[in-house]
């Protein structure tokens, strides 16, 4: 059973082409492409949704004939089309299930209408197949949250962020530090040489099922003015307000620029980089495995899973994985390349939804604010 999906909830267009095997033995991907937009918005300061559409009709259709030419198959021979509904940037969505429901209606084949968080949910179990009950933790740009799965199509929200998501947590940080878009790889680059333990930032709503990350980021804010080498004008110098954190360091041509409240153009030893990275990444995996520890034994459950863009973070995949062994619990994360946003993920819930029989009518709209639970 061979399954066509487009992935087009944001600013990045992805077709992928995967041969579900029947009997829960895991499915073959013959064919995934991603084009990303990053450049195209990256001198806006933020995704334009107008940019992001237009990128996808030109991307989309180039897209289908490479994954079509490397599978090595025909369009008439896909047995389904599947495409992300919601949640996302609504004139985004249009494209994907526009095409998806142009090709489904005619080469008189089902269509899937799949929810983008499904699609992340379910890529712990994309080489295996089979989904098993579990607490599965999301962290994406957009989401964080906390499900109790029972089966495919069984979800049930037991927490979710009040406010700013863990991913956009890190991009915001990373903004401020100077870094570039995406932040947690470029936050997680500089966390490997920096000590978690340096800064000691707040761990909030700790015995909450919910999230919040956004004073967090308000205390990483507060934090770098005290941090900053000033450049002073009068006289060419530069002061360094060291404070409380011990011996100074010399000024570092490398030193990163970023904007604070008082000067636009003052100076963050590489240094104080790092730790302040490293110490962010920490407080941030802090919560998440603190969180998805204590579900998964208020829920009863023998397996945890973790997905999203966030959890490509190779701190969160190694201690989550040490929490949940030191608990008793199985660990479950998908390969790095299926956490980010990608067509395959929502290949693979479209060809488990197609084996389990649901099917959508093509008159079904998109739903940017579509829920999983
Ligand atoms: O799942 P995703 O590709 O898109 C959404 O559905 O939102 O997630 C993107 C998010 C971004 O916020 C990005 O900074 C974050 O995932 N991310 C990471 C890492 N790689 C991507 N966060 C922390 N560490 C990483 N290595
Ligand atoms: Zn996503």
């Amino acid at each position: 059973m061979t399954v066509l999906a487009l992935e087009t909830s944001c600013d990045e267009t992805a077709v992928a082409i995967l041969r579900g095997r029947n009997g829960h033995s895991g499915s073959e991907l013959l064919a995934s492409e991603i084009a990303s937009q990053i450049a195209e918005h990256e001198k806006y300061g933020g995704i334009v949704p107008e940019i992001a559409s237009r990128n996808h009709l030109v991307q989309a259709p180039r897209l289908l004939e490479r994954v079509a030419r490397s599978a090595k198959i025909d369009m008439s021979n896909v047995d389904a089309f599947a495409a992300t509904s919601g949640p996302g940037l609504a004139s985004s969505l249009m494209i994907g299930a526009s095409i998806a429901k142009g090709l489904a209606t005619g080469f008189g084949k089902p269509y899937l209408a799949v929810n983008h968080l499904e699609g992340h949910l379910l890529s712990p179990f994309f080489s295996d197949g089979e989904v098993k009950p579990n607490v599965s933790l999301i962290v994406s740009g957009g989401h964080t949250m906390l499900i109790r799965v029972h089966g495919l199509a069984g979800y049930e929200l037991i927490g979710r962020t009040v406010d700013d998501a863990a991913g956009e947590a890190f991009d915001k940080v990373a903004k401020m530090l100077g870094l570039g878009y995406p932040g947690g790889p470029e936050i997680e680059e500089h966390a490997r040489d920096g000590d978690p333990a340096r800064f000691n930032l707040p761990r909030s709503m700790l015995d909450s099922e919910n999230f919040s990350f956004s004073g967090l980021k308000t205390a990483v804010r507060y934090l770098l003015p005290k941090l900053c080498v000033i450049p002073n004008e009068r006289d060419g110098s530069r002061i360094r307000n060291v404070g409380h954190l011990g011996p100074k360091r010399d000024q570092k041509s490398s030193g990163r620029s970023f904007a604070s409240p008082q000067d636009d153009s003052v100076i963050l030893d590489d240094r104080v980089v790092d730790d302040l990275c490293a110490s962010f990444q920490q407080a941030i995996v802090d919560i998440l495995v603190r969180k998805a520890v204590a579900a998964a034994q208020k829920y009863d459950v023998d397996l945890v899973t973790v997905s999203g863009g966030v959890s490509c973070n190779q701190e969160l995949r190694r201690q989550l994985g040490a929490a949940c062994a030191r608990k008793g619990f199985e660990f479950k994360s998908a390969e790095p390349w299926l956490c980010t946003d990608n067509a395959a993920m929502i290949a693979f819930a479209g060809s488990l939804r197609l084996q389990a029989g649901f099917e959508s009518k093509v008159t079904e709209e998109i739903d940017p604010n579509l829920t999983l639970a």
